[in-house]
C-alpha cells in the first residue's frame, strides 16, 4: 500500500513574511496528519522553511540541484549542501527548468545521481507538451524521459515520478482523472523494465493544475499516488483542502 503524497512546488513565489503566515497556518493544522505533506521553496527560503517545519510532519525539499558535487559552478547548489541543510526531497526535470534552462533528460540523470548519492529523495517530473499529446505521442514522450532520467542509476529506492503535462500547468486545464490514470498506469509499467525500481512501491504524482475540487477524484484513481501542487499550495485554505481531499 503507498502513502499519498502532497508536494507543494512553490517555484519562485513568496517572501519571508508570506511564508510566517503560510506556515503558520499549516503545521498546526490537524489535516496534516493524513497523508505525507512537503513543501518545496526557493533554495534562500529553506532554512526559514526548515525552522518552522521542524516542529511538524511537514517535509521539505528544494525545487533542483546540480549536476555536479561540488567546485566551480557558479550559482549552482549541490545536493549534498541541501541534504546538510536538512532537506529530504528534491524536484528534478520540472518542465519549466526543461524549458527555460533546456534540461535534458542526461542532465536530469546527472542530477538524479547525485542527488539519490547525498540521500535526497529525487520527485523526477516527466510530462508531454500540447502537441506531443495532440500527435499521440504523449506516452512516447514520457517513457523516454522515465527511460532517459532513472535508467542505469545505482539505487532508486527512494524515487517518486510525478507526472505532470505541461499543458495543464497554470492553466487551469487538468488531465481528467481517466487521462491521468492512463499515463500514471503506463509509467508503472515503464518502470517494471527499468532496473533497481519497484515499481508497485514507487509512488506517482500527478501534477498541473490540482485545486480542491479536482483532487479528490484524482487521488481515486489506482496509479494516482499524491500531487505536486504549484498555484494552489501557495494559500493555506487550498492546500489544505487538497491535502484533506488526500486523506480521506
Ligand atoms: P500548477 O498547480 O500551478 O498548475 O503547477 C503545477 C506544477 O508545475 C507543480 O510542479
Amino acid at each position: 500500500m503507498r502513502q499519498l503524497l502532497v508536494v507543494g512546488n512553490w517555484k519562485m513565489n513568496g517572501s519571508r513574511a508570506s511564508i510566517n503566515t503560510l506556515l503558520g497556518d499549516l503545521v498546526s493544522a490537524p489535516a496534516i496528519a493524513g497523508p505525507e505533506v512537503a513543501v518545496c521553496p526557493a533554495y534562500v527560503h529553506l532554512p526559514q522553511v526548515l525552522e518552522l517545519c521542524a516542529v511538524s510532519a511537514i517535509g521539505v525539499g528544494a525545487q533542483d540541484c546540480s549536476h555536479m558535487q561540488s567546485g566551480a559552478y557558479t550559482g549552482e547548489v549541490a545536493a549534498p549542501m541541501l541534504a546538510e541543510l536538512g532537506c529530504r526531497w528534491v524536484i528534478l526535470g520540472h518542465s519549466e527548468r526543461r524549458q527555460y534552462h533546456s534540461e535534458s533528460d542526461e542532465l536530469v540523470a546527472a542530477k538524479v545521481a547525485v542527488a539519490v548519492a547525498a540521500g535526497l529523495q529525487p520527485i523526477v517530473c516527466v510530462g508531454e507538451t500540447r502537441e506531443q499529446r495532440e500527435a499521440g505521442e504523449a506516452e512516447q514522450v514520457v517513457s523516454a524521459q522515465l527511460e532517459g532520467a532513472l535508467r542505469g542509476q545505482v539505487s532508486l529506492d527512494s524515487l517518486v515520478v510525478a507526472y505532470e503535462p505541461v499543458w495543464a500547468i497554470g492553466t487551469g486545464l487538468t488531465a481528467t482523472p481517466q487521462q491521468a490514470q492512463d499515463m500514471h498506469e503506463c509509467i508503472r509499467s515503464c518502470l517494471e523494465g527499468i532496473a533497481g525500481v519497484d515499481a508497485d512501491a514507487t509512488r506517482v504524482l500527478y501534477g498541473g493544475s490540482v485545486k480542491a475540487d479536482n483532487a479528490a477524484q484524482l487521488f481515486a484513481q489506482p496509479d494516482i499516488d499524491g500531487a505536486l501542487v504549484g498555484g494552489a499550495a501557495l494559500k493555506a485554505a487550498d492546500f489544505l483542502a487538497i491535502i484533506s481531499a488526500a486523506a480521506a
